[in-house]
């Protein structure tokens, strides 16, 4: 099977390029990367010279080389991860969610129409149900998201349903909960508070902490999505979630907990603008097709703080340059 997986240099993408090429000998695949700021080739470095994989440097936006692309490879499967995902920068400049999250995914499905691909995942986000106050969010939950980048997630997940229906495009569309794990670029929570700590910064806890996250292991992630590449039915949607859910001060406690650090090293900061309260998965429909998560959050944190431990020539670069001015802006300056 060959198989274009887009924005594969990011957190989620790099996870599922390294994990699919370990488990599945019949898969070929190319990379298809833009390279912003999140996009990091050192997150492939283990797979960079395997004859299975291929690199390209280059947009999803970019009709023409996407026409090049799907000539040249015949690609019988598309993995949509390009995208930008964080919820703060959506806040201060929305436009290249759109340009990316939208009309990135709108060229893609496109190629994808045109050259006939059997299996198009487009992975997606719980958060365009915006908060579910109460209860778990099924497949059908309106949407109803709150922020520019939820709102541009959605957007796009109407064109996948659109295409699904109006062309017969078999497109399966994911809603994951958050994850975490190795690899992730330290603007989101878990790596910011591990990286900080590490550092002997405190970590800024935005508002009260009240706010409820549902939190998936990134392996977890990359099973699903293979499964869903394999069994999942055109024109579905599949929640990925795990019924783990904290408020972001009992997360926060847990990391200081797992990392011997006090109270005292919590800020309390200006709450996130239109701050979604709570976000909670049902995720039967994904467990009948034979998923289920496989680690604990416990475990997975220990894991994943042992992994900055042991790896911060790969996050301190990172958080020395262009993060360090966004960040300032963001939270501290002001
Ligand atoms: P984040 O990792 O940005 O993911 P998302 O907004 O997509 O859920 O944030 C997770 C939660 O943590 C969210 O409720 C906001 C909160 N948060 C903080 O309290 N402090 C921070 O510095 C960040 C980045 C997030």
């Amino acid at each position: 099977m060959k198989i274009l997986v887009t924005g594969g240099c990011g957190f989620i993408g790099s996870n599922f390029i390294r994990s699919l090429l370990a488990r599945r000998p019949d898969v070929s695949l190319v990379n298809l990367d833009a390279l912003t700021y999140a996009g990091n080739p050192a997150n492939l470095r283990s797979v960079e010279n395997d004859p299975r994989y291929a690199f390209v440097r280059g947009d999803i936006t970019d009709a023409a080389l996407l026409d090049r692309l799907f000539t040249e490879h015949a690609f019988d499967a598309v993995v949509n991860y390009a995208a930008e995902t964080h919820v703060d920068r959506s806040i201060l400049d929305p436009d290249v969610f759109l340009r990316t999250n939208v009309m990135g995914t709108h060229r893609l499905l496109e190629a994808a129409k045109k050259f006939g691909v059997k299996k198009f995942v487009q992975i997606s986000t719980d958060e365009v149900y915006g908060e579910v106050l109460e209860g778990e969010a099924k497949e059908d939950h309106p949407f109803a998201p709150r922020s520019p980048y939820s709102a541009s997630k959605a957007a796009a997940d109407h064109l996948c349903r659109a295409y699904a229906e109006t062309y017969g495009l078999p497109v399966v569309v994911t809603h994951g909960a958050n994850m975490y794990g190795p690899y992730h670029y330290p603007e989101k929570v878990i790596p910011l508070f591990i990286t900080n700590l590490m550092e002997g910064k405190k970590v800024p806890l935005y508002g009260e902490g009240a706010q409820i996250r549902e939190w998936m292991h990134i392996e977890d992630h990359a099973r699903a999505i293979e499964l869903i590449l394999e069994k999942g039915n055109g024109g579905d949607v599949y929640n990925i979630g795990t019924g783990e859910r904290f408020s972001n001060l009992e997360l926060t406690r847990k990391i200081l907990a797992a990392m011997e650090k006090g109270e005292e090293h919590i800020e309390r900061v200006k709450d996130r603008a239109g701050h979604d309260a709570r976000y909670a998965l049902d995720a039967r429909r994904l467990r009948a097709l034979g998923w289920a998560p496989s680690i604990s959050f416990n475990d997975g944190l220990r894991q994943t703080i042992a992994w900055y431990r042991e790896n911060e020539a790969w996050w301190k670069p990172i958080k020395s340059g262009e993060y360090i001015a966004y960040y300032k802006t963001q939270y501290h300056d002001r």
